[in-house]
């Protein structure tokens, strides 16, 4: 065994976006695409000495290889211990439970989250930081420097250690552990929901069904769920991580996750659905023929949060990303704490969560999460959700329905434009700011525009000011149509138009969402003039 010097070029475009370097499989298969980056990273953090790392991935194609090569690379930097998840597996909110457990430097998560995988597909590196949380701009850009000039990288030549057999390893003079992917994760869960409640659910043939999407969520799902809360076995679906992910894609949305839409639209259905998505930090929560919106969902959990014992306390704050709906607004005004509106990105979350400011966080694409870790956690909402079903004895439907006759609906669908022309998505957009200035006052028929802007966040931490996040067009009566581009598509452009209208009498709290919304989705097309600049007359994907 030694370390060797290894003479390399750099790359262009290995500039991390919101969650990492993302490429085709093939891009990251190129000789020394991967080491580059590494060696980025670890010139980026200094000296590594005596320090730990934490390693994992969502299972996906090229997984494997890639965690035996950053082993090899710790071992040349100095590293004194890595942690790597057994099979090389970790979700995204199991490494940012596992480093501040183990107050590692950081960790190295190996995923693209949803975006498909296999040969063809893609795959991912990220790096977190002390916090459990996403490396910020600076230490990324810092990453980006890097491989901009990054001429060598210092690797081992030790074989491949075995990462089926749990325990210690070596690899030159760095400490290996191969950990259980779930036991420190599922300790911390236990910590936070009333497993007996969950238990007496299920013993009392509660039924539920997990899709695990064949990615990372599965296994994590299966020990928890099946394992400690005792649910039958088969509770979970698809559940083992498959490089491909069975060819799915595993984004749980009503679209995707077709199969568990069925099934809990079907006679028998099960009394609750879950999934979850390819790095297990997404979720979607579905009751029986009736799937709960995202933004619902952050609003019902923040009002029963102290059905749990990890928030029996109460809530410090609550924050959401502005295109998700304002119901968690509602709940905030009502328990008297603040409720904090940030850009698309759960990075944003990170300082509000440092600082103590808010203690759950959520956004429209299916992410919930808390201050428990610096991540938002698919497995996490999943058991919140089974401790409120558990305590009230209530139906998913039930608390919903119960929630909208309290605190008003909040309607809310998202409509995305996908693969644009991405030039005509940008003009499309810049045509939007030029109208703003005019909107505000403007009768739209049966509204009128209070506020346009282009939405500005300051955070209220560090001070620091993120511009152009979004168009909104907020109705006097707190109806809403945002616009933006997508920051995380791989083809062309992708619009989103986020609605949104409220409505406070329950006997109009039962319509067909895209109904109730239609009003508003007419005026989002005379405003924008989407079918003129995109050519398309309808959405790729309604949800
Ligand atoms: C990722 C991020 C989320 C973000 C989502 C949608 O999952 O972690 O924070 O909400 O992408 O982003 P997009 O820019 O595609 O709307
Ligand atoms: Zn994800």
């Amino acid at each position: 065994m030694s370390i060797t010097t290894i003479s390399t070029t750099p790359f262009a475009g290995q500039r991390p976006g919101t969650s990492g370097l993302r490429k085709k499989v093939s891009v990251f298969q190129q000789p020394h695409y991967l080491e580059n980056f590494v060696q980025s990273v670890f010139d980026t953090l200094g000296d590594c000495s005596g320090k730990t790392l934490v390693l994992g991935g969502d299972g996906r194609f090229h997984n494997l290889v890639a965690v035996q090569t950053i082993l090899r690379m710790a071992a040349a930097h100095g590293f004194a211990k890595v942690l790597v998840g057994q099979g090389g597996i970790l979700s995204t909110p199991a490494v940012s439970c596992v480093i501040r457990k183990h107050a590692a430097l950081g960790g190295i998560v190996l995923s693209a989250s949803h975006n498909p995988g296999g040969p063809e597909g893609d795959f991912g590196i990220k790096y977190n930081i002390a916090n459990g949380g996403p490396a910020p701009e600076n230490v990324t850009e810092a990453i980006y420097h890097r491989t901009e000039a990054v001429s060598q990288y210092r690797i081992s030549d030790a074989a491949d250690i075995d990462l089926n057999r749990l325990g210690a390893a070596r690899v030159e003079e760095m400490d290996v552990e191969v950990i259980d992917p779930v036991a420190d994760y599922a300790e911390l869960m236990q910590q936070l929901f009333d497993f007996d409640a969950i238990r007496k659910l299920f013993a009392g043939g509660f039924r539920m069904c997990f899709d695990g999407m064949h990615a990372v969520s599965g296994p994590y799902a299966r020990a928890i769920i099946e394992g400690q809360l005792g649910a039958p076995a088969g509770t979970v679906i698809n559940a083992v991580p498959l490089e491909d992910f069975g060819g799915h894609h595993p984004d749980p949305n009503p679209v995707n996750a077709a199969e568990l839409i069925d099934l809990m639209a079907a006679e028998n259905a099960p009394d609750f659905g879950a999934a979850s998505d390819g790095d297990g930090d997404r979720n979607m929560i579905v009751g029986r023929n009736f799937a709960v919106t995202p933004s619902d969902s952050l609003a019902v959990l923040a009002a029963h949060a102290t059905l749990a014992p990890g928030y029996r306390a109460g809530l410090k704050g609550i924050a959401r990303s502005m295109p998700t709906s304002q119901a968690a607004d509602r709940v905030a005004e009502a328990l008297g704490i603040p409720c904090y509106e940030t850009p698309t990105g759960w990075k944003f979350f990170g300082n509000l969560l440092d600082a103590g400011k808010a203690t759950l966080c959520g956004e429209e694409s299916y992410g919930t999460g808390s201050s428990h870790i610096r991540e938002k956690d698919g497995v996490w909402a999943v058991l919140f959700w089974l401790n409120l079903l558990a305590a009230t004895g209530k139906s998913v439907e039930q608390l919903v329905s119960e929630h909208w006759a309290r605190f008003g609906r909040n309607y809310y669908s998202r409509h995305d434009y996908e693969a644009l022309d991405t030039k005509a998505a940008n003009e499309l957009m810049a045509s939007l700011r030029i109208k703003l200035a005019t909107l505000a006052g403007t009768d739209l028929g049966h509204y009128v525009v209070a506020l346009a802007d282009d939405f500005e966040y300051t955070d209220p931490v560090d001070g620091s000011v993120s511009t152009q996040q979004g168009i909104r067009i907020v109705m006097t009566n707190g109806s809403r149509i945002v616009f933006r581009l997508s920051g995380t598509g791989t083809e062309g452009a992708t619009l989103r138009v986020y609605l949104e209208r409220y409505e406070a009498d329950p006997k109009y709290h039962h319509l067909p969402t895209q109904q109730a919304l239609s009003a508003l989705i007419l005026i989002a097309e005379q405003v924008a003039g989407i079918a003129d600049w995109t050519g398309r007359a309808h959405p790729t994907v309604t949800t």
